[in-house]
């Protein structure tokens, strides 16, 4: 399969697709990075800055979320980087439709580029991705597995912007992971 070209057919399928508009506003924000990625990042839904750009985590908490990705020595041409939800919501947080709307294309991206992890940021990843509500605050720093795929939960970077607690957590989590990804050979 030509990773490259399946998912330029699923962006262009989701510019199409008029449910990912609905209440919505901005640039498409599709995701970015390897095709081949072995680690997959995944939030929430663009904020303004990606809106504007049409680029993944590029305004402040993207900048937390960038920073914490080259700190662990993970190059950004090597991972991939994408959100759920593909537009901006009009009230900034994206409803439960829209969050299991985003899960059929979001679906597709993921067996596309078919990662060896998952970093999972926050909760509305948590959902849309494992279809279930799970506490982030119970689980982050673990990795679950589920349907033959690994999940490592962590804390959205915009929490940890919010309060300096789930920063330290975060940070720490990120550490969690690195050793993880060590251990797995994917960095090292
Ligand atoms: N927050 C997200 O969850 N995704 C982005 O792309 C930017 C901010």
């Amino acid at each position: 399969m030509n990773k490259k070209r399946e998912l330029e057919k699923l962006a262009k399928k989701i510019e199409q697709c008029v449910l990912c508009k609905e209440h919505k506003s901005g640039k498409m924000v599709f995701g970015e990075g390897s095709p081949n990625a072995s680690i997959m990042f995944v939030g929430e839904a663009p904020g303004k800055t990606e809106a504007a750009t049409g680029r993944p985590f590029v305004g402040r908490s993207g900048k937390l979320l960038r920073s914490l990705i080259q700190q662990i020595g993970l190059k950004e041409n090597e991972i991939y980087i994408t959100s759920p939800v593909k537009y901006l919501p009009d009230s900034g947080t994206p409803t439960k439709a829209d969050i299991m709307h985003a899960k059929i294309h979001f679906d597709k991206q993921l067996a596309i580029i078919d990662p060896k992890i998952i970093v999972l940021l926050g909760s509305v990843a948590l959902q849309a991705v494992l279809g279930e509500k799970i506490s982030v605050m119970k689980k982050h720093g673990e990795m679950i597995e589920k349907n033959g795929r690994k999940y490592f939960v962590t804390i959205h970077p915009a929490a940890g912007l919010r309060f300096p607690q789930l920063k330290k957590e975060l940070e720490s989590d990120f550490l969690k992971l690195q050793g993880y990804l060590q251990k797995e050979k994917l960095l090292p």
